[in-house]
C-alpha cells in the first residue's frame, strides 16, 4: 500500500499496525538509490509541513538539495523504508570540517514523514548515521538546527546532542563519538 493510498482511506491499517506492535519495528533502514532521490521530495516537504523557515520549499530546490547530500558522502545517506515506501531519510557527510572541533560527520538532514513520526523511525536513522560515522573514524557528529524547530531541537538533546552556540537563526549541536 501506498503513502497515497494510506492517506486516502488507509487510516485503519495504520492503526491495526499500530496496535499490534511497533511500525518503528516494521522500518528497514537502508541506503539510497540515487535513482530514488527524487522520490524523497515529498517526505522532505510533509516533513517540514509548518517549518518553511528552515526548508527548501521549491521542488527544484529540494531535488538540488537532495544530489547535494547524496554527492558529499553516498555511504552517509541512508532511508527508511515501510513496506517498500521510503517514509525518511538521514545524510551524514562523515567528512566535513568545523572551525571548533576539526573534522566531524556533519548530520546534515534528518526527516521522517509527518505521517509516521514519534514512531522511533527518526531514533533508527540517526542511529544508523551515527554507526557510519564511527565507521568512517569520526570523533565528532554535529549539525545546525532551527533556533524556532522546537520539537528538533528537544529531540536531538534526546538522542544525545548538546546545544554549544546559538546563532540568530540556527543553533549549533554536537556530540562526541570517541
Ligand atoms: C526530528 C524528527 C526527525 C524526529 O523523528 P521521529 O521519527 O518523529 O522521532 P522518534 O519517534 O524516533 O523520536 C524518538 C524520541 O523523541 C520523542 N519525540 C519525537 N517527537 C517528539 C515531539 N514532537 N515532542 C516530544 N517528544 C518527541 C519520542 O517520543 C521518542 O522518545 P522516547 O525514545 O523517549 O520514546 C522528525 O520530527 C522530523 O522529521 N521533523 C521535521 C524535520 C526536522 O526538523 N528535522 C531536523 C532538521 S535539523
Amino acid at each position: 500500500m501506498s503513502l497515497k493510498d494510506m492517506s486516502e482511506d488507509g487510516d485503519r491499517e495504520c492503526m491495526q499496525t499500530d496496535s499490534e506492535g511497533s511500525i518503528g519495528d516494521l522500518v528497514i533502514i537502508r541506503r539510497v538509490k540515487p535513482e530514488e532521490l527524487n522520490k524523497l521530495v515529498s517526505v522532505y516537504r510533509s516533513a517540514y509541513e509548518g517549518l518553511e523557515d528552515y526548508a527548501y520549499t521549491s521542488g527544484s530546490d529540494i531535488r538540488g538539495y537532495m544530489r547535494w547530500l547524496y554527492r558529499g558522502d553516498p555511504g552517509g545517506f541512508f532511508v527508511a523504508e515501510l513496506n517498500g515506501e521510503v517514509v525518511g531519510f538521514v545524510s551524514v557527510h562523515t567528512d566535513w570540517w568545523d572551525k571548533r572541533i576539526g573534522r566531524t560527520a556533519e548530520i546534515h538532514e534528518v526527516v521522517v514523514h509527518k505521517r509516521y513520526q514519534r514512531k522511533g523511525i527518526g531514533k533508527k536513522l540517526i542511529k544508523r548515521a551515527i554507526e557510519y560515522a564511527v565507521e568512517k573514524k569520526c570523533e565528532w557528529a554535529s549539525l545546525w538546527v532551527g533556533a524556532g524547530n522546537t520539537v528538533a531541537r528537544e529531540w536531538y538533546l534526546k538522542v544525545g546532542f548538546e546545544e554549544v552556540g546559538e546563532g540568530y537563526y540556527w543553533v549549533r549541536m554536537l556530540k562526541r563519538l570517541a
